[in-house]
């Protein structure tokens, strides 16, 4: 089973139509007087296109208004306005520069006591379903095929949760926090299940260092090794990708 795979000359490019894509959705929904349910994601790959996205708010008036966002994971322990924090990528890179409301956007608690992280995730998962589910879920990938933080090994059926990150995980992440000894163990990732039910999912993937695993996610055996090919599953999952990420396939 193949996943549906766009491949574009270059990760502008490239960003640009998924950029279009979203505002598109957003304006459909806004003309319904329905609010439009994003999954966001964080990492270097969708920083283009978050930057298309302002773009779109400051020269073509889209208005962000009718947006619920939900951000898929967060480190833990994590305070929100640590420079690695993912509140704080998601502000710099998107929404202090467009008009979303900041009750309508949610990223997981990194500050939570141990105990409670079970009743959050519970709650977080609640929250996503009260409003309907997620409309369009935005995805990177890591280098092991994790999507969100589901590391290998995460079932399909895999809830919100705290998660124990790869030793290979916590290596690319290092660089951020200077070494691996200051780098988190553990993080709070949205599960599987959740991001399976999304109505519409969109994979980014750029350069070379993604062309294997995106190969193995895309073409090769359905496995919880690899997370992301679960995609192969999901009824409307695209990999969208640059020249490079392709190149393998
Ligand atoms: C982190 C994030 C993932 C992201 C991955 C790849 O692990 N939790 O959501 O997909 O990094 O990051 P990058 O896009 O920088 O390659």
């Amino acid at each position: 089973e193949n996943i549906g795979t766009v491949v574009y000359e270059n990760s502008t490019v490239a960003s640009r139509a998924i950029a279009r894509e979203i505002a598109d959705l957003i304006n459909v929904k806004q003309a319904q007087k329905q609010p439009c349910i994003l999954g966001l994601a964080t990492g270097s790959s969708p920083k283009s296109l978050y930057a298309e996205l302002v773009r779109l708010h400051t020269e073509e008036g889209l208005s962000f208004k009718n947006v619920v966002a939900f951000n898929l994971d967060e480190y833990y322990p994590m305070e929100p306005d640590s420079v690695n924090s993912y509140v704080r990528f998601m502000k710099e890179q998107l929404f202090n520069h467009v008009d979303i409301l900041p009750e309508n956007y949610h990223v997981p608690d990194g500050q939570l006591s141990k105990e409670n992280i079970s009743n959050y995730c519970d709650a977080y998962e609640a929250k996503i379903e009260a409003v309907g589910g997620i409309d369009l879920q935005i995805l990177g990938i890591g280098g092991n095929g994790h999507i969100g933080f589901n590391e290998s090994g995460s079932l399909q059926n895999s809830k919100t949760r705290l998660i124990a990150l790869d030793h290979i995980t916590r290596v690319a992440a290092s660089g951020d926090f200077g070494g691996l000894d200051n780098t988190p163990r553990t993080a709070i990732t949205l599960g599987v299940k959740k991001i399976m039910e999304a109505k519409r999912v969109i994979l980014m993937a750029w350069g070379e260092g993604k062309s294997n695993i995106i190969k193995a996610s895309a073409e090769g055996e359905v496995t919880s090794r690899i997370p992301a090919s679960y995609l192969q599953e999901h009824n409307n999952a695209t990999f969208i990708l640059d020249v490079a990420a392709a190149s393998k396939l």
